[in-house]
């Protein structure tokens, strides 16, 4: 059920759509993977590889982050076809510190099909693009609207921000979801919905922020925002109070001698799957420390307990290390891994969690 304020500037919907675009028109961020609205009126066309790259690196992570990561991998491999031929351990080393590792994963998999399986030319419908592996709603409708001009609509953060200020949705996230998304269908244009689609998104970015919000004078949709009229903008979207993420606790193990440390792979499945680590005992949920049972050494050695935590978050736990040494007295044969010179190792895809780990052993936090 829609209000009849909501109504009324749903029938402005064309105007809403076209104040947007000239907004954009003069503030559009440049981006490396943009074409700016000038070229695109110009004739230009972004290229689907660049849109659909940038789009999965920036899902959960911000622009600033993303642009340095984008850089290096359109160096690398400027091409789909290119990044399909990578070994998956250089895209994986490429990746590291961007986080979901099962992304990468998937990037070189949907890269292997559309090189081998579709002659390296994407799909152009968010119907055929979301069969992809590693694509989902989001990235389809985006990579749709930016690459090809479909009026698909795209509604990520910034964008259900945006709608639930436009349109005053008091309802708290998640639950708000499907009405806000119903408000951003309504207000795609099939104008420009490319350039629609990364206005909304710059919009919510650089002027309808979640906090300090920059409407007087620069929201191109400020007086038809309701919210605005209320002033209660800045408290929306209301969020459902989150539950507490829970704490894991566990051991890191840290084997080094002669100047090689100890690295193996995680299992294929799980969290960090695949990727290298320093090896680490299972993370346990548990409250505290106190009586948390003693580490169980996977190599006979004397070992010692370095001061401080490692600590990490993901996005379902606080994950707490603590880190032993163990002290070697030879170079031993490993079960399992592989001794990995200390001055290499920027040749593997290790996770930020066990950056934090070697950032540690050189340089403990005591904070306990
Ligand atoms: N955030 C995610 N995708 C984006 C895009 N294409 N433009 C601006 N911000 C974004």
């Amino acid at each position: 059920m829609t209000t009849a304020e909501q109504d009324i500037l749903l029938q402005h919907r064309e105007d809403l759509a076209d104040m947007l675009l000239d907004w954009y028109d003069t503030h559009a961020r440049t981006l490396p993977w943009r074409i700016s609205p000038e070229h695109r009126k110009g004739g230009l066309v972004p290229d689907p590889y660049e849109v659909w790259l940038s789009e999965i690196m920036l899902q959960q992570t911000t622009v600033a982050t993303v642009i340095p990561y984008f850089t290096k991998f359109i160096e690398k491999w400027p091409t789909v076809k290119d990044l399909a031929q990578a070994d998956l351990d250089d895209v994986l080393v490429e990746w590291a510190g961007l986080g979901y590792y099962a992304r990468a994963r998937n990037l070189h998999k949907c890269a292997q099909v559309i090189a081998y399986d579709l002659d390296g030319i994407f799909p152009t419908t968010e119907g055929d693009l979301r069969k992809l592996p590693g694509i989902g709603p989001y990235t389809a409708a985006a990579i749709a609207a930016i690459a090809f001009d479909e009026a698909a609509t795209v509604v990520d953060g910034n964008v259900e921000r945006v709608m639930a200020r436009l349109f005053d949705v008091h309802t708290p996230l998640p639950d708000a979801r499907p009405v806000l998304r119903e408000f951003a269908e309504k207000l795609t244009p099939t104008h420009r919905p490319g350039d629609y689609a990364q206005a909304v998104m710059d919009l919510g970015a650089t002027v309808c922020t979640p906090r300090a919000l920059k409407c007087n004078g620069r929201c191109p949709w400020e007086a038809f925002c309701l919210a605005a009229r209320t002033d209660s903008a800045e408290e929306l979207p209301k969020k459902t109070r989150k539950a507490e993420k829970p704490t894991r606790r566990g051991f890191a193990f840290w084997g080094e001698f002669d100047g090689k440390l100890w690295l193996r792979r995680r299992p294929e499945n799980g969290l960090l799957g695949g990727m290298m680590e320093v090896p680490t005992s299972d993370w346990i949920p548990s409250n505290s420390w106190d009586n948390f049972p003693p580490p169980r050494v996977p190599i006979i050695a004397n070992w010692r307990e370095l001061p401080g935590l490692v600590r990490h978050t993901f996005t379902h736990f606080h994950l707490e290390l603590k880190v032993i040494r163990l002290e070697l007295e030879e170079m031993i044969n490993l079960q399992e891994g592989e001794w990995v010179p200390l001055d290499q190792l920027d040749k593997y895809a290790l996770p930020t969690v066990m950056k934090k780990i070697i950032d540690h052993v050189r340089e403990p936090v005591l904070d306990l």
